[in-house]
């Protein structure tokens, strides 16, 4: 069997777009609206095909973005829809593909991956570790409605509102790793109308301090709706609980909201009873592509000084693998050449370090760090650990 890996065009998307179908079980319906969204956002470039004697028989598209680690946006390529035909599985080929956009991100600057897996063998394989939550939980309606009026009322957006909605969550996922700086077209499809879908904005004299984004959906059955939570960010308490409770106010009609990968540490503070519950355990993955400039690229605790040697181990990326030095100060990193010594960490546990999911401690204790002593795990995890990592995108 030949196979032979290429870059997307526009022509290829609906070859592109069945497979895709095929994989998750798509209607078909959404074909048109799909390759058009990856037709106008410049996507279809960016799809990579496995073709034999001519067939497309696996695909996966990498999407450009940024990702906020330490409050500064990291290049990342985004991996998404990764699917090989049902009878070519477990012959390689999705490890080929993944290793062809390992190839392509490092080209392209793109200097971390993230992805959300529907299965994680074949990633963790290819360098891909678990690096933050993107779970789906669920708060109960009936709690919302009981927390204090704020000062604020909120009202629904408009168009105007939008550019005032972006920036309030930059500043939010500044706070938080993992979440996206999102492109244009990222932004079209979360404020895109829809049926059933509302925007709603918090304004304190003329200036927005929140906003929301959510749907009703009707499955289930006869009577009442789901609250989906899409997007919710604020720059207070004050204006955060005015959107909670907007959403409580839905309680006669939807018993729960739903929410997927936003964090909900402020509001578990405030509700009444602990009645938040996680009911899609899930986690997002992420590789780092290209391990000097990614170090370089996020962002580190101010007023931290270090300097670790470390060797990396990564079996599907010779440019990684050897002695470094990592440093940091003044709130920057850097990794540079080394001449050994000091604890040795597979690529895979450099992401999880890198997005401050897992602990030195924890990576440690996996076997993914080694020879380390407890001076320079506790080093490590001065430099790395911070917020939870989250994301509440999918792509
Ligand atoms: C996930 C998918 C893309 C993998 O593609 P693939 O071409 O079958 O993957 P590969 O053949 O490269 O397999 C990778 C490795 O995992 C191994 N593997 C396969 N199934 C496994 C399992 N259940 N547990 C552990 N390892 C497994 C393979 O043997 C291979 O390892 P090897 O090279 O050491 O033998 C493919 O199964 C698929 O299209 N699934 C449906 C769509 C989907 O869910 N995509 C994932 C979206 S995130």
């Amino acid at each position: 069997m030949t196979i032979e890996i290429r870059d997307g065009t526009v022509d290829d998307l609906e070859d592109h777009a069945k497979l895709r179908e095929q994989g998750y079980a798509l209607d078909p319906r959404g074909r048109r609206s799909w390759m058009e969204s990856y037709r106008s956002a410049g996507l279809a470039e960016r799809m990579l095909g496995a073709y034999e004697k001519g067939r497309l028989i696996g695909r996966l598209s990498i999407m450009p973005f940024g990702q906020f680690f330490g409050g500064r946006p990291v290049p990342a390529g985004g991996i998404g829809a990764v699917v090989v035909a049902p009878e070519y599985r477990s012959r390689g080929i999705g490890t080929a593909l993944l290793d062809a956009s390992v190839k392509r991100m490092r080209d392209r600057g793109e200097v971390v991956s993230p992805l959300g897996p529907a299965t994680m063998w074949v990633y963790r394989k290819c360098g891909w570790e678990i690096a933050g939550d993107q779970s789906v939980r669920v708060v109960p309606t009936v709690d919302l409605d009981r927390l204090d009026f704020g000062p604020y009322h909120e009202r629904p957006a408009t168009e105007r509102d939008h550019d005032a909605i972006r920036k309030l969550y930059i500043n939010a996922a500044l706070a938080r790793p993992g979440m996206l700086a999102r492109p244009a077209w990222m932004w079209d499809e979360h404020l895109r109308a829809e049926p059933h879908r509302y925007v709603y904005v918090v304004e304190d004299k003329g200036r927005l301090v929140g906003y929301a984004v959510y749907k009703q959906v009707k499955d289930r059955g006869p009577t009442g709706y789901s609250l989906l939570l899409e997007d919710l960010a604020a720059e207070s308490w004050d204006a955060e609980s005015v959107l909670w409770r907007h959403l409580g106010a839905h309680q006669a009609q939807a018993r729960e909201v739903r929410v997927h990968g936003l964090p909900l540490d402020a509001l578990a503070l405030h509700l009444p009873e602990q009645r938040i519950r996680i009911i899609w355990d899930h986690r997002w993955m992420l590789r780092v592509i290209d391990a000097p400039r990614a170090i370089a690229a996020r962002g580190y605790p101010l007023g931290l000084t270090l300097s670790v040697p470390l060797t990396l181990d990564d079996p599907r990326g010779s440019w990684h693998s050897g002695h470094w030095v990592l440093d940091v100060h003044d709130g920057k990193g850097e990794l540079g050449r080394g001449t050994g010594g000091g604890p040795t960490i597979s690529i895979t546990g450099l992401a999880a370090l890198y997005s401050g999911y897992a602990s030195a401690r924890t990576l440690f204790a996996a076997g993914l760090l080694g020879e380390a002593t407890a001076e320079q795990i506790a080093v490590l995890d001065a430099a790395f650990s911070g917020p939870r990592p989250a994301m509440n995108d999918d792509f």
